[in-house]
């Protein structure tokens, strides 16, 4: 991914390891300014997954991975670590797979073997991405008008990001989409975030309020769509940011394909349906507070869950690094 940061040009993912470091983007300071943050302690990581200074879920899995990684070659107890690591947030499946592949790893092979892993699976989670991208590239041709939801990006996923690969994919190989963005309250990661991945990437788009996208696929405007998951379920029930439920029953109404793009990592083995997946409620202060400014009444209280769960029955496909999957499928594909 490009950017500009520090009046230097970078061509790199949205964090990178340095000196037995992490170095990351700060999400939350996006799109105004471009702020790199270096961890060297498990709180301190473990705080830029809650705060969402890193997140998305393939993201959220490398750099739990990475954390836990080097807190281990700090010499911490593994098993604490890890607990701090995977109370930060529920609903992405992708944390806890990395998590687990690390103990793995270091049952296995000790320290150095830790380490070595967690570089691969880093460069595995870029190719798996960049594949995504390629398998999906034949649904966008020129001028083909996609609507997205949240974030699942390059900031999302380390680079190519998922949702945003096919489009990133075919653009690079010439081809001219347009892109509804929308904004995702309340944290904005569409109008913040994807829209800032899409300004650097030269892909025309267009940030619209949540609600609009149901009269915007009402009213022709919409090719197809395709989000992102934070977990998908055997009988392909998937959770993703709150917002993408009702951009899924309107695509079904109005007769527009709906697709969802996934690394095999954010597939949940364990989870046969979409009442199982936990989902993160946070805040009430992310939904009164604009930056710093109060927009409701002082007592009102809020309700925040930060994912909504879209029943197998409204996905066309999911798009997945090997291909184009239907839901019927994924069971066996997942066995
Ligand atoms: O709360 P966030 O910003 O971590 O939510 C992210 C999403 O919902 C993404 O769509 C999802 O993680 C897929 S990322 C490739």
């Amino acid at each position: 991914m490009k950017f500009r940061a520090g009046g230097v040009e970078h061509d790199r993912p949205c964090f990178w390891i340095s000196d037995h470091g992490i170095v990351l983007i700060d999400q939350r300071a996006l799109p105004m300014s471009v702020d790199l943050i270096r961890i060297e302690d498990t709180e301190r990581a473990a705080e830029m997954i809650r705060t969402l200074a890193v997140r998305g879920a393939p993201a959220i899995g490398s750099f739990g991975a990475w954390a836990l990684a080097l807190a281990i070659r700090r010499g911490e107890d593994p098993e604490t670590v890890k607990k701090i690591l995977y109370e930060t947030r529920p609903t992405a499946v992708d944390l806890e797979h990395g998590l687990d592949l690390v103990m793995k790893w270091f049952k296995k092979d000790g320290v150095d073997g830790v380490l070595e892993s967690a570089g691969r699976f880093y460069e595995e989670t870029i190719e798996t991405c960049r594949r995504i991208g390629q398998m999906g590239s034949h649904l966008i041709s020129n001028g083909t008008k996609v609507m997205t939801h949240c974030n699942a990006g390059a900031l999302a996923t380390l680079d190519w990001g998922t949702a945003l690969a096919p489009i990133r994919f075919s653009s690079r190989e010439g081809m001219d989409p347009f892109v509804w963005v929308s904004e995702t309250r309340p944290l904005l990661q569409g109008a913040r975030l994807t829209a800032w991945e899409l300004k650097n990437e030269g892909i025309r788009h267009r940030i619209i309020v949540d609600s609009a996208s149901a009269s915007l696929i009402a009213g022709g405007e919409v090719d197809l769509i395709i989000v992102g998951a934070d977990r998908v379920c055997v009988n392909g029930d998937f959770a993703n940011k709150i917002g993408t439920l009702s951009k899924a029953i309107a695509a079904r109404e109005f007769g527009v394909p709906f697709y969802v793009a996934v690394p095999w990592s954010t597939f949940d083995r364990e989870c046969s349906s979409g009442e199982e997946i936990p989902i993160e409620v946070r805040g009430g202060d992310e939904i009164s507070f604009v930056g710093e400014k109060r927009i409701s009444p002082t007592g009102s209280e809020c309700h925040n869950p930060a994912f909504d769960v879209t029943p197998a029955k409204y996905v066309t496909g999911f798009i997945t690094p090997d291909g184009v999957i239907s839901p019927n499928d994924v069971k066996n594909k997942i066995k």
